[in-house]
């Protein structure tokens, strides 16, 4: 799996610069507004108890969703918000977890948290279902489970102008050990050892789009499904298949996708140049039909953004 080293060229298409883990800034947190067991609270008194199960063994799914400021409409645009909310509940129903909110049930709830918080600014909204019954014991079923919704301002999680990468030398798990499709909470300590959220990859050999199947272990990607369908309208060959490490080596272009890193170009992989070591063309393609779709500046892709209604 790979580390990500993020150069230190600023992206043209960045916001704020901000990170993750400082996104709102300790004051601006405590105005926030989320969704917690059922009710619409200040984040500083959404609170769980220490004995929570999804406290104790990471038994909890969740969801990254990113919202995207348009100052043109002077509006708030949700991104694939259906495929985020049918991910987390079959996520959900793989931890055991049934009584779920339907797919426009959960869509109102996640839209009604974003409202409340009145942003004019790009944004990142995390649902997540946890086993929240308080009991020590690992199991999956005779638990509890409440959802909370988390949103805060956002801005690039990593260089969209480029990155290096080293190989790691943990490995992911893989689906016989935990669920790969899934975004299951206890899982990512996995990835916080590879450093990396293992965001998923496309490379480019000879004019063809590449991509490894969702049963290389690998989450079935929001973000990638929206790209195999631009590439699609673009007229661009894709082909999914596996792809070995030394693969990566002699293509002429790669790049990651994901809610959180977006679209970033892959410049260079264990101290190699990837193809030129410059972003390449169909990248650059692909990178600016993406963000002009996510900026609502393409009315083909108009339906894959929910607009988040005035605040009161
Ligand atoms: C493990 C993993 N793979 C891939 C992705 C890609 O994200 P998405 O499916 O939201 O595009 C993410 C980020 O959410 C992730 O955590």
């Amino acid at each position: 799996m790979l580390t990500k080293n993020p150069s230190e060229t600023a992206s043209p298409e960045a916001p704020a610069a901000t990170k993750p883990h400082a996104a709102a800034g300790a004051a601006r947190v405590d105005e926030l507004v989320c969704y917690f067991e059922g009710d619409y609270v200040p984040l500083k008194d959404a609170r769980v108890n220490i004995m929570t199960h999804a406290f104790m063994y990471g038994t909890a799914v969740f969801e990254g969703i990113r919202g995207y400021w348009r100052a043109e409409h002077q509006t708030l645009f949700a991104l694939r918000v259906r495929d985020h909310v049918e991910r987390i509940r079959d996520n959900a129903r793989m931890l055991l977890m049934e009584d779920l909110p339907s797919v426009d049930e959960l869509t109102g709830l996640i839209v009604e948290t974003v409202r409340r918080n009145h942003f004019r600014e790009d944004i990142y909204v995390r649902p997540s279902f946890y086993k929240s019954t308080r009991a020590i014991g690992v199991r999956l079923h005779d638990l509890e489970h409440q959802l909370y919704i988390v949103t805060l301002p956002f801005g690039d999680y990593v260089d969209t102008s480029g990155c290096r990468l080293m190989t790691s030398s943990w490995r992911r798990n893989a689906d016989e050990a935990l669920p790969a499709r899934g975004k299951i909470v206890g899982g990512y300590v996995n990835m916080a050892f590879q450093k990396s959220e293992a965001e998923l990859k496309f490379v480019i050999r000879d004019g063809v789009t590449i991509t490894p199947p969702v049963t290389d272990d690998i989450l079935e990607g929001v973000t990638r499904k929206a790209i195999m369908e631009i590439a699609h309208d673009e007229g661009l060959p894709v082909e999914v298949r596996s792809i070995d490490r030394s693969e990566i080596y002699v293509a002429d272009e790669m790049f990651l996708c994901g809610t959180g890193v977006q679209i970033s170009p892959v410049l260079e992989l264990d101290h190699r140049q990837v193809g030129s070591g410059q972003m390449g063309p169909i990248t650059r393609r692909l990178r600016d039909r993406y963000f002009d779709a996510v900026r609502g500046r393409l009315p083909a892709y108009r339906h894959w953004l929910t607009p988040i209604p005035e605040g009161d």
